[in-house]
């Protein structure tokens, strides 16, 4: 069966960090395919992340895509790290649509500091969203998905969670630690019907790698380097010769974990990364 072939009529599907990204093409997908659809995105920069997260106007974006595919979406401006903020959301969700059905745990941020001249800021911005930030997801949506006997929810790791690269102590471990709290919460919800599981991006196309932030950091070595500069860098990451993916390369993976069908796979990673896992895990 491919992507094309499946169908979410009659589901709710919940994407964090949905203004851009990633997540606007999670969102918009699950829409295409029938879902309505429940997003949240911060809209504002933070101090230990050094490139533009989203803007109101990305999200108000991801919410016109939705509307224009005729489906519902309830969209609000929250920061992950918001625990109440999320379950408020998910109680709203439940109350208007009846149900949330499916949740994926998008949100999330890049911070690179050697541990030599590593700013707190960093540490707690990237520590902040991309594990509180997953936790309060999985805290806000688990106890209704419980009680309705079904759910699919699905996190957002990395190919650095598990492996690792100079600068990305705060990212590694965030990642990592994503894995984890998957598959242990994947054995909490495993006998009342919802599935957890994670997956891996590598490198893809969206405004978290292509920012000259990470250009700088890829190429000190270069003045003021562009995208040609960091692509053949990049693609070392990965064993396939590419150096970045289309987004819906990821989704294509999320909606596969997302299908009512994929009833039996549950704390497991897929990895969407050009080969990379290959060289890193069993
Ligand atoms: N792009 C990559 O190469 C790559 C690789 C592996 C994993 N990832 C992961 O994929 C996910 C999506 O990233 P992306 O590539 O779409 O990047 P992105 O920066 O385009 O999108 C991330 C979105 O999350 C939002 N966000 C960040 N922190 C938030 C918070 N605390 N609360 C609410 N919203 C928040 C941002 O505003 C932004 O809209 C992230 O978890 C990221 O770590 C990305």
């Amino acid at each position: 069966m491919s992507s094309e072939d499946l169908r979410f009529d009659g589901k709710v599907a919940f994407v964090t960090g949905a203004a851009r990204g990633q997540g606007r093409t999670h969102a918009v997908a699950f829409a295409e395919r029938g879902a309505d659809v429940v997003i949240c995105d911060r809209c504002e920069d933070q101090a230990g992340v050094g490139y533009p997260l989203a803007t109101d106007e990305d999200l108000a974006e991801t919410v016109r895509q939705v509307e224009a595919l005729g489906r519902r979406v309830i969209s609000e401006k929250i920061d992950t790290r918001d625990r109440a903020g999320l379950e408020a959301l998910v109680a709203r969700a439940e109350k208007e649509f009846g149900s949330v059905d499916i949740a994926v745990a998008n949100a999330g941020v890049s911070g690179m500091a050697p541990i030599t001249d590593a700013p707190q800021a960093v540490w707690d911005d990237v520590v902040g969203s991309n594990l509180h930030g997953v936790f309060n997801t999985l805290a806000a949506v688990s106890p209704g998905m419980a009680k309705r006997g079904y759910g699919r929810i699905v996190t957002v790791s990395s190919m650095m969670g598990r492996s690792s690269s100079p600068g990305q102590a705060a990212y590694a471990a965030s990642k990592w630690g994503v894995i984890g709290m998957t598959k242990s919460v994947s054995q909490d919800l495993a006998a009342v019907g919802v599935t957890v599981n994670a997956v891996a991006p590598g490198n893809i196309d969206t405004p978290m790698v292509k920012n000259q932030r990470l250009y700088d950091v890829v190429c000190p070595d270069i003045e003021n380097p562009t995208w040609d500069d960091v692509a053949p860098r990049l693609q070392q990451l990965h064993a396939q010769p590419i150096a970045i993916l289309d987004p819906f390369e990821v989704t294509r993976a999320v909606m596969f974990l997302a299908d009512e069908g994929s009833a039996h796979m549950t704390g497991i990673v897929i990895p969407v990364d050009a080969g990379a896992a290959a060289r890193t895990s069993a």
